[in-house]
């Protein structure tokens, strides 16, 4: 017989205290984004919680916090009548439309000047609208939109989403509060889901707006919260028992006060002025977001102007989406060319009907190789979508089957290499066809000598894509060295060069000479040589000389290098060719400070630290400082998160420093960061 143990007050009282911590916990770090404690004393409360719950198994409430993964799967969905129908939103294209919104709603509001109105501008936020529930602060029910006024019960699935609290903070809510926001999958999310799905052969999504649907729309909430989704609210829907203030602005504000998750970017602009501004701001920083945004949405702040302005059919007066332009568009396939890159590898790229993809006219696609034609089962003659997303290589998302003429031509990957007429071959387990060819095919050589160049590497910003083109192919250069031995009067003789272009590109060619052995490393174009391992096999040797002379078993000593990268690397190096183009860079005068290799990255202030920059620096670029920090042994990102250790501020620093304040990032500005960093070289 098993004795019961009997529940105390001082239990009731223990439990209630874990579940506060935790709350508060899971409300800092996914809602402030600003955790206060270490995973690991999070996971030990949490566990102390539960162990408490299984002695004391009548302690258990539907709104505590182990409870987010509760019930069973489903059979199907139930369904929710929203008591306050779930809207839609008229959208405008442009700037003359956006006018037009404006001159109407400030007539009806007989007002003389459309900039005399004060808008919340919002981002619009690309997942799915959802109406939540709270009865006395207690997180009751999550419906869909579904029709706009029936939606689908998914209160189980929303429960498991971290951004979600499921008790509301404080003690002035109403004692029936509908919220209404988007659930969205956040990109780096997506794009690990994706990642996982694939390695485990299965589905994967198009977009992740499409993957928060799915997971959104599963019946196994154990599947659900595997899920990344998050949060955002913007609105409210049925509110019962309590006030709330009387603007849109100060509504959101009430909800961030009851730990509810509003986006950050959230602004109140004034006039159709300020909206424009706000637009174009956001836009310019769309793809930093780390969620994906369709436009923006601006709503009239003031609540008895709202209501002045009322509904036409079933979206409201008071409030518009300002659209990007589409990212997707229609074109037709006209035939599948072969282009090869720098390492030899083909790639089969579409040329398409020309057609304008968010404002950019888009001729060709890439088809990245025979396995995609494949999954794609794409043609030539195929009606297909193109897909552009910020300035990525625009790509086919699909083939509008329904539109396949009756001759269409299959494509297969030629067997010998269009620019050179070597073999073409295929590694086992590889997806990739490569030119067999080397350095003797010219496509190679040319990418060979544009990567050399490019930005990240030697920086030869004079010696353009065109003109390499132009002297590979009248057999002026061969290889990369080949450039410093290039007169005044062969450049100027050169299509479209004119005397003075040509000593821009000697005065080019002559500043490049004074690099970074990294960078030097990163440009001669070894194989899976990225930034990074060029980096860490700089740091790890100090001297060129060791690097090409260094066997497999030593480079897999190097960080991040296994066999593969280490069998890469001493092949590039065993051959004469490359060795003969190195020692004619050394020889035209290439060269790069010299690095301590004990005591730099040892005793370096950034050592594995992760490091932003913003702003305009006044003494360097922006490259040269991201140079210098990963020669610290730093690791240099684009965006501020709560894992960023310094942001590094320059003059008219913008967002990321707000973010960081917010955040409590160290902040240095532009002469501390230098000071640390000549300390720790001297370190
Ligand atoms: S307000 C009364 N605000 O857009 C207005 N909607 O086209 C109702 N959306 O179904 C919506 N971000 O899924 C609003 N900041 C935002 C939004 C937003 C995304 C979506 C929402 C809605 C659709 C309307």
């Amino acid at each position: 017989m098993t004795k019961k143990t009997a529940i105390t007050e001082q239990v009731i009282q223990q439990a209630n205290d874990l579940r506060q911590q935790i709350n508060h916990h899971n409300y800092c770090y996914y809602v402030l984004d600003q955790p206060e404690v270490p995973d690991a004393e999070y996971d030990r409360v949490f566990r102390k919680l539960e162990d408490l719950e299984k002695k004391y198994p009548e302690l258990v409430t539907p709104d505590s916090p182990t409870q987010r993964v509760g019930a069973a799967p489903l059979k199907e969905f139930g369904q929710v009548q929203h008591s306050i129908p779930m809207l839609s939103l008229a959208n405008v294209f442009n700037e003359d439309e956006l006018q037009g919104f404006g001159k109407r709603i400030a007539s009806l509001l007989d007002i003389n000047d459309p900039e005399e109105i004060s808008f919340v501008a919002e981002p619009k936020l690309d997942g799915l609208a959802i109406s939540i529930r709270y009865e006395n602060g207690i997180y009751r029910q999550a419906a869909t939109r579904g029709d706009g006024v029936v939606g689908e019960d998914v209160t189980q699935n929303v429960r498991t989403i971290k951004s979600l609290p499921l008790n509301l903070i404080g003690k002035n809510y109403p004692a029936i509060l509908e919220v209404r926001g988007e659930v969205y999958m956040p990109k780096k999310g997506f794009y690990l889901l994706n990642k996982r799905q694939q390695e485990a052969g299965g589905k994967t999504f198009a977009n992740p707006r499409n993957a928060a649907a799915g997971s959104l729309r599963q019946l196994d909430p154990t599947v659900t919260v595997t899920r990344p989704l998050a949060l955002f609210c913007y609105g409210i829907g049925d509110v019962q028992g309590g006030v709330l203030p009387d603007s849109q602005s100060a509504i959101l504000e009430q909800l961030k006060s009851w730990g509810l998750r509003v986006c950050p970017e959230v602004q109140r602009v004034k006039g159709v002025g300020g909206c424009l501004k706000y637009f174009q701001s956001v836009n310019a920083r769309r793809e930093q977001l780390e969620y994906e945004i369709d436009g923006v949405v601006y709503k009239v702040d003031r609540l008895v102007e709202q209501e002045k302005l009322g509904f036409v059919s079933r979206a409201p007066r008071w409030a518009i989406a300002h659209k990007f332009p589409a990212q997707e568009a229609l074109s037709i396939i006209k035939g599948i060319d072969v282009q090869v890159g720098r390492t030899g590898i083909l790639t089969p790229v579409a040329r398409l009907e020309p057609v304008d993809v968010g404002g950019v006219t888009v001729t060709n696609a890439t088809l990245h190789n025979q396995d995609e034609i494949e999954r794609l089962d794409v043609r030539v003659g195929d009606s297909v979508v193109i897909y552009r997303a910020g300035d990525v290589i625009p790509k086919v998302a699909s083939v509008v089957k329904e539109r396949r003429p009756k001759r269409t031509r299959l494509f297969h990957m030629p067997s010998h290499c269009p620019e050179c007429g070597s073999d073409v071959m295929r590694a086992e387990g590889e997806v990739a066809a490569r030119c067999s060819g080397g350095l003797v095919c010219p496509a190679q050589r040319k990418e060979a000598i544009k990567h050399f160049n490019s930005r990240r590497a030697m920086d030869l910003d004079g010696v353009g894509d065109k003109l390499v083109d132009q002297l590979v192919e009248k057999g002026l250069i061969n290889d990369a060295a080949d450039q410093y031995g290039l007169n005044k009067q062969q450049l100027a003789a050169l299509e479209r060069m004119a005397e003075k272009s040509a000593d821009n590109v000697l005065q080019a060619l002559e500043k490049s000479k004074s690099t970074t052995l990294a960078r030097f490393i990163f440009a001669l174009g070894i194989r899976d040589v990225g930034e990074a391992t060029a980096q860490n096999l700089a740091m790890h040797y100090g001297t060129l000389e060791t690097i090409m002379n260094a066997d497999e078993d030593d480079l897999q000593t190097v960080q991040d290098i296994g066999p593969i990268v280490a069998n890469h690397i001493v092949r590039f190096f065993s051959q004469k060719h490359n060795r003969d183009v190195i020692q004619k860079l050394m020889k035209a005068g290439i060269h790069w400070p010299e690095i301590d290799v004990v005591s730099a990255p040892v005793d370096s202030n950034f050592l594995d630290k992760t490091v932003v920059i913003t702003g305009a620096l006044a003494s360097m670029s922006r490259d040269e400082l991201k140079d210098k920090l990963q020669a610290l042994g730093a690791k240099v990102t684009g965006s501020v998160s709560k894992k960023t250790d310094f942001l590094i501020v320059g003059a008219d620093p913008g967002s990321k420093y707000e973010k960081a304040q917010k955040l409590g990032v160290e902040v240095l500005d532009e002469e501390t960061a230098l000071t640390y960093i000549n300390h720790s070289l001297r370190g």
